[in-house]
Order: structure tokens, then C-alpha cells, then sequence
């Protein structure tokens, strides 16, 4: 009798050149800490000048954070292809310049490759976008994904929730993001209504 074991969680999570490369490194910590999951990790050339420069880490620092880590030109990697099952794909912080690969089907490297397999295969994709103010071009971008099924989340700060630091900023944009794909306990207390956060 064949036996069918069930397939590992796995998420991939790439880290692209807009400001804001602590979304994608504390996505890799949650993920760490909550354990069940492995990462997939792909950084753009802009995005490891950005981890640099925003948070002075150097890949021996971030490289540990992922269970598996590409190179953006390896479109033979295991992500480039669809029938290595996945949970999906964040891209976080998500650059016009990534949006508009994916938007368009260009997979000219490992992350967009990887992107345009994440929606051809109907899984769940979500984009960290990051640009101020848009222009045409981004929203149309950004429609042309959502008609596609990806799902558009710019990393826009919360402030019902009245955060006492940055860190708590990002954890709650974190915590949203992995709720969007049911991973582990809620992070993020749900809001009980107005109410319920004066009691
Ligand atoms: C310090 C810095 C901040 C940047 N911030 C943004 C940003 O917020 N949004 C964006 O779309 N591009 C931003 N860029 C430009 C992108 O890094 C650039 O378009 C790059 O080609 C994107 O390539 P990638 O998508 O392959 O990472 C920034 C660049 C630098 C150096």
C-alpha cells in the first residue's frame, strides 16, 4: 500500500531593493520563532544594499535566518519551478521595479521567475510594496497582479493598535502578513472593536 506523507510547509520570502528591508528580516525571525516552516530566501542586488545600509547586516548575519537560501540568477533553483510545493511567496519590501516584473510575466531572475510560478499555480503571493507617491505605472502594476490573484499589502503602519515603537510597527505588519497564509497562533491581536480596546 503506498503511503502519502504530508508536504513540508514552505514559504518564500524575497527581499527586493525598496526601503524597508526590516520587513523581510523580521519575517525571516517570526518564521524562525515559530518554527514549522522552511524559508526560502532570495535578496536582489538592490536589496542587499538596502539591508546594508537601513540595518548594517551582512549576509553571514542574514544568511542563518532562511532554511534555504538562492541566488537571484539561479533560475534552476528548486522555487523556479512549479511542482516544488509551496505555501507561497512574500516579496518584502516589494520595488516598482519587481512589481512591474511580475505584473508582466518577465521572470528575469530567481524572484520574479519564482513570483510568476507562485500565481501560475494559483498560490497564494503577496507583495510588501513599497513606493511614495505612485504613479500610473504602479497602479496599474499593482491591479494587474491583484486581477491575477497576488494580493497588493503595502507595508502602511497601524496605529489603533497605539504602538510604542518601530519594532512593534513592523511585528504588526508582520503578523498580518502570516496571517494571510494561517501561519501559526494569530501574533496580532484581532481588533474587538472599539469598545473592546477600552476595557
Ligand atoms: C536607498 C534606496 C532606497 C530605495 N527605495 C525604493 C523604494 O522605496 N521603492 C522602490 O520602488 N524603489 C526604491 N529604490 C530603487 C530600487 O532599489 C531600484 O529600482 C532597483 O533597481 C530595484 O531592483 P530590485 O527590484 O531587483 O531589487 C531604492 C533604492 C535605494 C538605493
Amino acid at each position: 500500500m503506498q503511503t502519502h506523507t504530508a508536504a513540508p510547509r514552505r514559504l518564500i520570502v524575497a527581499i527586493t531593493g525598496a526601503t524597508g528591508a526590516i520587513y523581510g528580516i523580521r519575517l525571516l525571525e517570526t518564521l524562525r520563532r515559530l518554527g514549522g516552516v522552511e524559508s526560502h530566501l532570495l535578496i536582489s542586488s538592490a536589496g542587499w544594499l538596502n539591508i546594508q545600509h537601513e540595518l548594517r547586516l551582512s549576509k553571514e548575519d542574514v544568511h542563518p535566518l532562511a532554511d534555504v537560501v538562492h541566488s537571484v540568477r539561479d533560475v534552476g533553483a528548486s522555487v523556479a519551478s512549479g511542482s516544488f510545493a509551496t505555501d507561497g511567496m512574500v516579496v518584502a519590501p516589494c520595488s516598482m521595479k519587481t512589481l512591474a516584473s511580475v505584473a508582466h510575466g518577465f521572470s528575469d531572475n530567481l524572484i520574479t521567475r519564482a513570483a510568476d510560478v507562485t500565481l501560475k499555480e494559483r498560490r497564494r503571493l503577496v507583495l510588501l510594496v513599497r513606493e511614495t507617491p505612485f504613479n500610473l505605472a504602479h497602479l496599474r502594476n499593482m491591479t494587474a497582479v491583484t486581477e491575477m490573484g497576488g494580493v497588493i499589502f503595502p507595508p502602511l503602519p497601524a496605529f489603533y493598535n497605539q504602538p510604542a515603537s518601530i519594532d512593534e510597527m513592523v511585528d504588526h505588519t508582520v503578523a498580518r502578513v502570516l496571517d494571510l497564509f494561517a501561519l501559526g497562533p494569530a501574533l496580532a491581536p484581532a481588533w474587538a472593536g472599539l469598545r473592546g480596546a477600552q476595557e
